[in-house]
């Protein structure tokens, strides 16, 4: 896709529906829960990684019930075209020194590994009472380094992936589904 597209040339590279908004909502809810019995009334604080995992924050916040604080850290993983170049970049911080929280990062998506291993990385050196990472969609099968969320909404297969957050170029973050993208259309 070239810098600018038409609405058609937008809509005919939206390939499948692969996850419903409602199968994000209910994903959601126990996700929620789940964070709620690990810490068990404790204050935690959610790290989300901007851009991609805006829209999975936005929802995921409000189905925890225990005392939470959020922050936000831009990481950039750069890309061309559809392919991971492995250069991670963090190009916007946290606004706070987390010794003395819970952090859970909240992330969109695990590809190969490498975003995650590194900002999980740099946040342990940080000394954070403790450390976990919570990803809506993961993709083993193009792992790269050994790295695992404690909780993954939903495992696919090797699809490029758009929608909720992801994007293609910028495009289609605000799909309300995540949908295979089509490179050939
Ligand atoms: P990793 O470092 O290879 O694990 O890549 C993680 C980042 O690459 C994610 O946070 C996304 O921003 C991006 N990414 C990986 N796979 C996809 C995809 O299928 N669609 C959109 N973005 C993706
Ligand atoms: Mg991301």
């Amino acid at each position: 896709m070239g810098e600018f597209c038409t609405q058609e040339e937008y809509c005919r590279k939206i390939k499948k529906v692969i996850i419903t908004k409602e199968q994000i909502a209910e994903a959601i809810e126990k996700a929620g829960k789940q964070i709620d019995e690990w810490y068990d009334g404790r204050p935690i604080l959610l790290v989300s990684i901007l851009k991609g995992a805006f829209v999975f924050m936005a929802d995921l916040c409000r189905a925890v019930s225990v005392p939470c604080e959020i922050g936000f850290m831009c990481a950039k993983s750069y890309y061309s075209g559809t392919v991971s170049t492995g250069v991670v970049k963090i190009t916007m911080d946290l606004d706070r020194d987390i010794s003395g929280y819970h952090v859970v990062i909240v992330e969109d998506i695990i590809d190969t590994g490498r975003t995650l291993n590194d900002v999980v990385k740099m946040l342990k050196a940080r000394n954070p009472l403790s450390l976990r990472v919570v990803t809506l969609l993961d993709k083993p099968d193009r792992r790269l380094v050994d790295f695992n969320a404690d909780m993954a909404l939903f495992t696919i297969p090797d699809l490029f992936v758009i929608g909720y957050g992801l994007d293609c170029a910028e495009y289609y973050r605000n799909l309300p589904y995540i949908a295979e993208y089509d490179q050939e259309a």
